[in-house]
Order: C-alpha cells, then sequence, then structure tokens
C-alpha cells in the first residue's frame, strides 16, 4: 500500500491553484520601451516579433496601453539621432530619453519610470563608456559621465535610474551624484551581475548599439562566475542600490536563486531580447505552445526567486493575466 500520494493534490485546477507555491502577478511585470528620436527609426525589430521602437507620441501611447493593462513600470531606452565618441546625445537636457520621460510622466503621473543608463546607444564606437588611451573603456571617466547624465533623467522625471554599463564604483557615485543635485528620491536599480552574453543580440539590433570593435567581455561578467555575481551585487548594495538585478535571466537561475538567498534587497531579473527571440521563433514555427511556455518561463524567474521581472512579454502576459482579462 503506498502511504504517501502528493497526484491528491493534483487531482483538480482548484485544489492545485490552493497549493500554488509562486504566483506571476502584472504589478511584478516591468516593460522595455524603445524610444527613437528620428521618426523614420521607429518600426518594427526583426528579431522581436510584438516588440517595435516607437517615436515620442507613439511611446506615449504604448505607456498608456500597458498602464490600462497593469503593467504600470517602464524602463526606457533611447535611440538617439547622433551618436559621437563620447555620448554628447546621452546627457542633452533635450535628449530622447529626457524628452520622453517628461512626456510620459505628464500623460500617467503614476507611471513608475525608469530609465536604463548606459552609454553605447549613443556612442559612434558602440561601448558603454568613454575610450581610453590603451582602447580600453575608461572606468571612471565613464562614472563620471553616468552621473551627467543621471542628474539629467532625474531633471526629467525619471524615477528610477537603470545603470547597465558595468563599471566599478558607478552606484555610489551615481547616487553622490543624484542628491547633490537633490533627486534624492530618484532611486537606482543597478545593472549588478550583468553578463557578457550572446542573448542580447537582437537588443543591440533594436537599439543599434553593437560595439564596433572589440566586445564586452572587458567590463561586463564572465558567464561562467556565480560567486563573482554575489560579490558584484555585493559591491551595489554596500554602495546604496535601492534595486539589483541578474542578467540575462533563463540561463543564470542559479545566481538568481543565490541571490536570493543572500540579499534582502528587492531583486531583478532582466529576461532579455535573445530569451524572447528565442522563444517566438519557436512559437512561430507551431514548436511549443506560446501562453504555456511564457507563463512558464516567467514562474521560473518568480520561482528563483525575482521580485520584479523585465520583460518583452509584458503586454502579452498583461492582456492574459491582468485584472480584465
Ligand atoms: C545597454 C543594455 C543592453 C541591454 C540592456 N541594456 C545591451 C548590452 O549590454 O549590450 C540588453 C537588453 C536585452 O538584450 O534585452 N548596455
Amino acid at each position: 500500500m503506498i502511504a504517501l500520494r502528493p497526484r491528491r493534490l493534483r487531482r483538480s485546477e482548484v485544489v492545485r491553484q490552493l497549493v500554488r507555491e509562486h504566483r506571476v502577478h502584472v504589478e511584478q511585470l516591468v516593460s522595455p520601451l524603445f524610444v527613437a528620436e528620428r521618426a523614420s527609426d521607429a518600426g518594427p525589430i526583426d528579431a522581436m516579433p510584438g516588440v517595435a521602437r516607437f517615436d515620442l507620441d507613439g511611446a506615449v501611447a504604448q505607456a498608456r496601453e500597458l498602464f490600462a493593462l497593469g503593467v504600470k513600470s517602464v524602463l526606457l531606452f533611447g535611440i538617439p539621432a547622433d551618436k559621437d565618441p563620447v555620448a554628447s546625445s546621452a546627457y542633452d537636457p533635450d535628449g530622447i530619453v529626457q524628452r520622453a520621460l517628461r512626456a510620459i510622466k505628464t500623460a500617467l503621473p503614476e507611471m513608475l519610470v525608469m530609465a536604463d543608463l548606459c552609454c553605447c546607444e549613443y556612442t559612434s564606437h558602440g561601448h558603454c563608456g568613454l575610450i581610453g588611451e590603451r582602447g580600453e573603456v575608461d572606468n571612471d571617466a565613464t562614472v563620471e559621465l553616468l552621473c551627467r547624465i543621471a542628474t539629467t533623467y532625474a531633471d526629467a522625471g525619471a524615477d528610477v535610474v537603470a545603470p547597465s554599463d558595468m563599471m566599478d564604483g558607478r552606484v555610489a557615485a551615481i547616487r553622490a551624484a543624484l542628491d547633490r543635485a537633490k533627486a534624492q528620491d530618484v532611486a537606482i536599480m543597478a545593472y549588478s551581475a550583468k553578463y557578457a552574453s550572446a542573448f542580447y543580440g537582437p537588443f543591440r539590433e533594436a537599439a543599434g548599439s553593437s560595439p564596433q570593435f572589440g566586445d564586452r567581455r572587458g567590463y561586463q561578467m564572465d558567464p561562467s562566475n556565480a560567486r563573482e555575481a554575489l560579490r558584484e551585487i555585493a559591491l551595489d548594495v554596500a554602495q546604496g542600490a535601492d534595486i539589483v538585478m541578474v542578467k540575462p535571466g533563463l540561463p543564470y537561475l542559479d545566481v538568481l536563486r543565490a541571490a536570493r538567498e543572500r540579499f534582502d534587497v528587492p531583486l531583478a531579473v532582466y529576461n532579455v531580447s535573445g530569451e524572447y527571440a528565442m522563444l517566438q521563433a519557436a512559437i512561430a514555427n507551431g514548436w511549443l505552445d506560446g501562453e504555456r511556455a511564457v507563463d512558464e518561463v516567467l514562474t521560473s524567474f518568480v520561482r528563483a526567486g525575482a521580485d520584479i521581472v523585465i520583460t518583452y512579454f509584458a503586454q502579452e502576459y498583461a492582456r492574459r493575466h491582468g485584472r480584465d482579462a
């Protein structure tokens, strides 16, 4: 005779719901939002079906749509008209992200608007910072530049700035710069454990931010390292990060789990462009049941310990699972 029968609690949807350990709430999702300065740069992204680059008005409309669906946080990425070696268009008070921040916060004051903070979309060489004399990305000069960009984002109304550059010491410097600018209420979501990943490919097409020489392995993390991720997160927490992040998501669920066990700050995961593309390609071919696959993937992040999930599936998930769905 079998005494223990776990199947008893799987017999109906009602009992399965009753014992369900994890749920993905629409409120936990953050939708990335690409805003192009030139209207001619707006439009679909080949490798990311269902995701688009918007012009300013389109971005506000998209934010409205997301908010109405219950996705009340967006993460802005700018596609500027001009790039140069020193990312001037990134700290222009009238730059595309600054304008988008003002427009969205005016239209939707309650929306939580986050701004990705990096130079790679704004530099002609496509690296995440300033190039030093030896051709490497100059850490400390880049940190100063990030501080300058961050204060213009705060001035424009950002609720959260999200440094994704992986320079050392940037969180403390950005915190100090924001505080000096009386932006003490602007939070920092640090891309703390950001790996040098092949899964950013479609994003770089979307944002036009591929490095023109070399790669990002001199600043982003080696995919082989997990303990180092915890050291990076500890550094960012010590420097005042309000939220820390692991990125990408699916190939790094072990890191996410370890971070959850070690740290008590809110933990975000970025389900990146390549993870989205991979799933969409299989779904388009009829090889996967899209809705179930997406739900399973998003659940894996919450189960592993994420509080916040940044995902290109946010809108679609909210359509199916939101308040009015
Ligand atoms: C900017 C940045 C990148 C992503 C987020 N911020 C690209 C990169 O580091 O090359 C990737 C997001 C995605 O792939 O969805 N540094």
